[in-house]
C-alpha cells in the first residue's frame, strides 16, 4: 500500500517514515526542503534497507500538487506533516505561515476529496489547548484563542480539516503532539535544527558540545514543584509509532467517527530543571545554565492525559524521559564528530 508523507524528511517525518516502512508499507515522500536535509533520505535507508521514493514539492504550488496527485492515483493513505513550526517565526512572519501551513493544506485535501475514499492523518499540537485549566489534559479540553499564528494554523487546520470531512469521502485523524524530543536509537537520524534552537532539548544538547555558552531557564517562579515551567516531553518514535497505527485504524475502517483526534505524550509532566538533571545523568555532563525572566507567550504546565490513544488506539509512549535524553545526547554528539 502505498502512504504520502509530507514534510517527511523533517524531525517527525523521517522517523514515521522509518516506522511505516518497517511495517511494510511503500512510502513516497515529498518535502520542499526548507527545513531539513536530503541527506536524511540515506539515514532513513541506513535504517530499513528501503529507499524511498522522494520528490521535491512545495505544496504552496498548487498546479504541482495538482499534477502530482494525477501521477499518483494509488495513494491509500497520507500523512501530512509539512508545515512550519517556529513560534516566533510565525509572529514575525505570519502570511508565511498561514500560506505554508493552510494553503499546502487546503490543496492536499482538495486531491483528496475527489477519490472515492481518502484517509489523512495531521499533524496536529497541543498547543490548541492553551493554558488548560486541568492537568492531566483530556482531548474534551477546550480549544483556546491561539497565542501565535503557529498556534492558529493548528487550529484552523483542525477545522478546515473537520468541515471537510464532513461533507467528502475524507477520514481524518487529528494528532496533537506535546513535546517531541529524541532521536532513532540508530543515530541515523534525529532533529536537526537551523541556527540557534528554540526549543528546549536541542538547546541543551547543543550546550552541552560546547556549541552554546549556557542555557537560558526562562523563569522559575511558575506555580510548579519547582518554579520552572512542565511539558510533556515524548520520545519522537514513540510518537512515529502513533502515526502508523493511527493510520491502520482508517485504513481497516475502524474509525467510529469521520474525524478522531488524540493526544499523543507520556502522560507525565517534566520541569526545565528535571530535563537539564535528565541529560546530566545521561551525559555525565554538568550544564551550564542561568535563570532568566519567563519567556513571552509560555504557559505553565501541559502535559497529555493519554486514556484515550491507550484504549482507543492501543497506543501507549514506550521511552522514559532518560531514554529519550540519552538518544537526543548520542545523536547531537554524532552529528558534530
Ligand atoms: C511550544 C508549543 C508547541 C510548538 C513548539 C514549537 C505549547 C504548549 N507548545 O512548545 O506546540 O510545537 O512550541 O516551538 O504551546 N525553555 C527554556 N529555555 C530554552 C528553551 C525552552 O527554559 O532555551 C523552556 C520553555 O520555557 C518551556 C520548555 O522549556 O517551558 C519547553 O520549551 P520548548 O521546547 O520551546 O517547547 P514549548 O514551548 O513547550
Amino acid at each position: 500500500m502505498k502512504i504520502l508523507v509530507t514534510g517527511g524528511l523533517g524531525f517527525i517525518g523521517s522517523h514515521t517514515v522509518v516506522e511505516l516502512q518497517n511495517e511494510g508499507y511503500e512510502v513516497i515522500i515529498v518535502d520542499n526542503l526548507s527545513n531539513t536535509s536530503l541527506s536524511v533520505l540515506d539515514g532513513i535507508q541506513n535504517i530499513t534497507g528501503k529507499v524511498p521514493a522522494f520528490e521535491k514539492l512545495d505544496l504552496r504550488e498548487k498546479e504541482k500538487v495538482q499534477e502530482f496527485f494525477k501521477r499518483h492515483h494509488d495513494i491509500s493513505g497520507v500523512i501530512h506533516f509539512a508545515a512550519s513550526k517556529a513560534v516566533g517565526e510565525s509572529v514575525e512572519n505570519p502570511l508565511l505561515y498561514y500560506e505554508n501551513n493552510i494553503n499546502a493544506l487546503v490543496y492536499v485535501l482538495q486531491e483528496l476529496q475527489q477519490k472515492q475514499e481518502a484517509n489523512f492523518i495531521f499533524s496536529s499540537s497541543c498547543t490548541v489547548y492553551g493554558q488548560a485549566e486541568t492537568m492531566p489534559i483530556t482531548e474534551n479540553a477546550s480549544i483556546q484563542t491561539a497565542m501565535s499564528p503557529y498556534g492558529n494554523t493548528k487550529q484552523i487546520g483542525e477545522e478546515i480539516i473537520t468541515d471537510t470531512a464532513k461533507v467528502t469521502n475524507i477520514n481524518a485523524i487529528l494528532l496533537r503532539y506535546f513535546n517531541p524530543i529524541g532521536a532513532h536509537p540508530s543515530t541515523e537520524i534525529g532533529e536537526l535544527p537551523i541556527g540557534v534552537p528554540q526549543n528546549l532539548v536541542p538547546f541543551i544538547t547543543q550546550t552541552g558540545f560546547g556549541l552554546r555558552k549556557e542555557l537560558a531557564v526562562y523563569g522559575d517562579d511558575y506555580p510548579t514543584p519547582d518554579g520552572t515551567a512542565v511539558r510533556d516531553y515524548i520520545h519522537v518514535v514513540d510518537l512515529a509509532k502513533a502515526h502508523v497505527i493511527a493510520l491502520q485504524r482508517l485504513l481497516n475502517k475502524k474509525n467510529t467517527a469521520k474525524v478522531e483526534t488524540f493526544n499523543l505524550g507520556t502522560g507525565t509532566g517534566s520541569s526545565v530543571l528535571e530535563v537539564i538533571h535528565s541529560f546530566e545523568k545521561v551525559s555525565g555532563k554538568k550544564l551550564p545554565y542561568k535563570i532568566v525572566g519567563r519567556r513571552e507567550g509560555d504557559i505553565t504546565s501541559a502535559y497529555a492525559n493519554t486514556d484515550k490513544a491507550n484504549d482507543v488506539l492501543g497506543w501507549k509512549a514506550q521511552s522514559t524521559l532518560e531514554e529519550a535524553m540519552a538518544s537526543a545526547w548520542k545523536w547531537e554528539q554524532k552529528i558534530r564528530s
